[in-house]
This record gives C-alpha cells, structure tokens and sequence, in this order.
C-alpha cells in the first residue's frame, strides 16, 4: 500500500510574516492526516515555517534546487544547504520552471540524481500542453519525462522518488483533468516506470497536481493509480489545504 502524500506547492507566493501566520493556522487542522502532508514554500520562508512546523507532522519541501554541491551559480540553491534548513522534499522540473526558466529533461535528471543522493525526496513533475494531449502524444511525452528525469537511479532510489503528474493545461487555470484522465495517464507514467525499474513501480507515488481542490479532490483521491495531489492555489490557504489533505469538501 502507498502512503499518500498532499504537498502544497505556494510559488513566489508568502513572505516570511504570511508564511508563518500560513502554518500557524494549518498545523492544528492537519493533525490527525492519515496522508503525509508537505509544504513547499520560498526559501526566504524556511525558517519561519520550521520554527512552526517543529515536533509535527508537517514536512518541509523547497520548490527548486541546482545539481552541483557549491559553486559560480548565481541566485542557485544546493541540496546541502537545503538540508541543513530542514527541507525533506524538494519539486523538481515543475511546468513553470520547464517553460519560463530554461529547464529542460536533462537537467531535471541531473536534479533529480544529486537531490536523491543528498537524501531529499524529489517531488519530479511531469505533464502534457493542450497541444500535446490533442494530438494524441499524451502518453509518449509522460512516459518519456519520467523515464528521463529517473534516469541514473537504482530501483531501489526509484521507489523512494514522488512523482506529480500535472497537466500543463490545468494548472492554475480552474480545468481539472477528469478523474479518469488523471488515473488512466498515472496508470501509463507508472508502467513507464516499472518497463525499466520492474515492481518499483508498484512502491513510487504519483500524485495528481493541476487545479486540485476541495470541491475535486474527494474523487481524483479515490482513483485507484493517484497517490496524492501537489496544490498550488488552493495551498495558500489553510482550510481549502487542509480538506484537501483529508480528501474532503
Ligand atoms: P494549481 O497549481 O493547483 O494552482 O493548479 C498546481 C501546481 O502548479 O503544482
């Protein structure tokens, strides 16, 4: 059985003072989850949100982080540092980065390869444009990323590793994939992954991320391949996140 896993994903959203007053508020709703539940915030908001966070079941995530361990790169965060702030999870190839910052399969691997070796659980996302889903390249495009992005990693690593499947076409844009297009395309990335990495596949968790919320979440949760939700939007605020981590209206 895997473990489901909501992770907020809150962008260039929340400074520190509204990061903290954030999970001030989200701590005592998500106590009980029987889910792991992550939130991956903005650098600048680390400390704030561990000194919160501390001693709960609430784990921390960064949204991006660079393959070398140190050097020349400008404005780059290295999975050292990541650690030492108390991050778990770190996003990886998310859309946003893919289209706006350069981020291409190969680099989201090289990510992928010195995140895992760090101990950070990756959190690699993956997904179809419009475009690509009209013209019948849907399955192909995902199976291709995902294969790409894992690539390097022993099948034991693969096991550990969270993928989020997020139609580019609905993020943040209010479209939901249908529960039966999010669970039969998590189906495909999770053959994918077991064509090279055998019954690994069987223990990696997929989750669903593309205008997730309390209103949807109930049935894309109940679909028998989808392992959890990465929430943008409706992780910004405490009551919508937390009934998603119940898998609730
Ligand atoms: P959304 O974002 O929930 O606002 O659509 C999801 C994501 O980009 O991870």
């Amino acid at each position: 059985m895997r473990k489901p896993i909501i992770a907020g994903n809150w962008k260039m959203n929340m400074t520190p003072s509204e990061a903290r007053k954030l999970v001030t508020e989200l701590v005592p709703l998500v106590r009980d989850a029987a889910c792991d539940v992550v939130v991956c915030t903005p650098a600048v908001d680390f400390a704030a949100v561990n000194e919160v966070i501390k001693g709960t079941n609430v784990k921390l995530g960064a949204e991006n982080m660079h393959w070398e361990a140190s050097g020349a790169f400008t404005g780059e965060l290295s999975a050292a540092m990541l650690k030492e702030s108390g991050v778990e999870y770190v996003i990886l190839g998310h859309s946003e980065r893919r289209q706006y910052f350069g981020e291409t399969d190969a680099t989201v691997n090289k990510r992928v390869l010195a995140a895992v070796k760090a101990g950070l659980t990756p959190i690699i996302c993956v997904g179809e444009k419009k475009e690509d889903r009209e013209a019948g390249y849907t399955n192909a495009l995902v199976s291709y990323q995902t294969l790409i992005a894992l690539s390097g990693l022993t099948a034991d690593e693969v096991k550990r590793v969270v993928i989020a499947y997020e139609p580019v076409w609905a993020i943040g844009t209010g479209l939901t994939a249908t529960d039966e297009q999010a669970n039969e395309t998590i189906g495909v990335i999770r053959e994918a992954v077991r064509s090279v990495y055998g019954d690994a596949a069987d223990d990696v968790r997929i989750q669903y991320g593309g205008s997730m919320k309390p209103a949807n979440c109930k049935s894309l949760m109940a679909q028998p391949e989808i392992d959890g939700g990465l929430i943008g939007g409706a992780s910004l605020k405490a009551e919508d996140f937390s009934k998603i981590v119940h898998f609730d209206a």
